[in-house]
């Protein structure tokens, strides 16, 4: 029996920006995961169940589009290893909700490619499964940047230009976020598709805010190798703003983002796509209870806590 699995990730500054060439810098989230358990048939067989699916439990992608998608995944790994078929069971059981954010699709894929790798006792590397669950982020999303697919294959926080080599961030003084569900399912491709007409119809105006973020990011970068944390905050609440100009927020993460700060934190955006999904917030040990109840009651529907750096 093979076990895999890969982590959620959260975008700390630059999403979207990061489409059009700006850096962005994301982290895993180690504690939510989606796994993948592989069991070698003695026939030649292949099923792929869903265990207590997460990825189920959402109005916004149908059944049969999520059999469709992991079917894809493994050809996509078979095709890789240039073999036909594999004789197995796999079971897909994913934490990560879906449309929200958190990278649960190219989770979902990492651990999936990894596994029939290992069944077929051909492991991918790294830099192979990256690519390949960048293939299938590509068929899903149209234009993505690759950020989500490095996040979780390498499980490592991040800096990243597009189409540029992988630069990890040395997280120099650990921190917490809550990350908290607005409870909104939205699509990335279509807050991604958004934000291309946009740009498409107002590039002057769009473009300096694109540049505005990934300066946030270049800032984001130095006070996270500085251990410079109250700075983050501040970078968090401006990249929201900018945001919020792209016109990716929604009513339901603007009333978590005021709610996180009202009650202290120290910075507070959407995460990932937007229109719905997860938010973030910068909290410390005094104020992370008060930050999380404050988000409850503005209506997240989840509420996680996590260390950026912790060993
Ligand atoms: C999605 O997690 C992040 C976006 O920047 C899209 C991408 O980078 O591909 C919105």
């Amino acid at each position: 029996m093979i076990i895999t699995s890969a982590p959620a990730k959260v975008i700390l500054f630059g999403e979207h920006a990061v489409v059009y060439g700006q850096p962005a810098i994301a982290v895993p989230v180690s504690s939510l995961r989606a796994a993948v358990i592989l069991d070698p048939a003695k026939r030649p067989l292949r099923e792929i169940h869903l265990v207590a699916a997460d990825l189920l439990r959402n109005s916004t992608v149908q059944p049969a589009e999520v059999t469709q998608a992991l079917e894809y995944a493994v050809e996509v790994a078979l095709r890789a290893l240039n073999l036909p078929d594999i004789g197995a069971i796999i079971r897909v059981n994913s934490h990560i909700p879906v449309a929200s954010g958190l990278g649960s699709g190219a989770a979902v894929a990492a651990a999936l490619i990894k596994a029939v790798g290992m069944g077929a006792d051909r492991p991918f590397d790294q830099e192979v499964l990256n690519q390949l669950v960048y293939e299938l982020e590509k068929q899903h999303h149209g234009t993505p940047s690759g950020i989500d697919n490095t996040v979780v294959v390498y499980e490592k926080p991040v800096y990243f230009v597009r189409d540029v080599a992988i630069e990890t961030v040395p997280i120099t003084a650990p921190f917490s976020l809550l990350i908290a569900d607005s409870g909104v399912s939205a699509p990335t491709k279509i807050a991604v598709g958004d934000v291309r007409k946009l740009y498409e119809s107002d590039q002057a105006r769009v473009q300096p805010i694109l540049e505005s973020i990934g300066q946030i990011a270049r800032q984001a970068r130095q006070a996270i190798e500085a251990g410079n944390t109250a700075a983050l905050g501040v970078l968090m609440t401006q990249n929201h703003q900018l945001l919020q100009a792209l016109r990716v927020s929604s009513p339901e993460l603007d009333r978590l983002v005021e709610a996180a700060l009202s009650a202290g934190a120290a910075g507070a955006k959407l995460s990932g796509a937007g229109r719905g999904g997860n938010m973030i917030s910068l909290v410390d040990a005094e104020n992370q209870e008060c930050v999380r109840e404050a988000l409850l009651a503005a209506g997240a529907v989840r509420v996680i806590v996590t260390t950026v750096g912790a060993s």
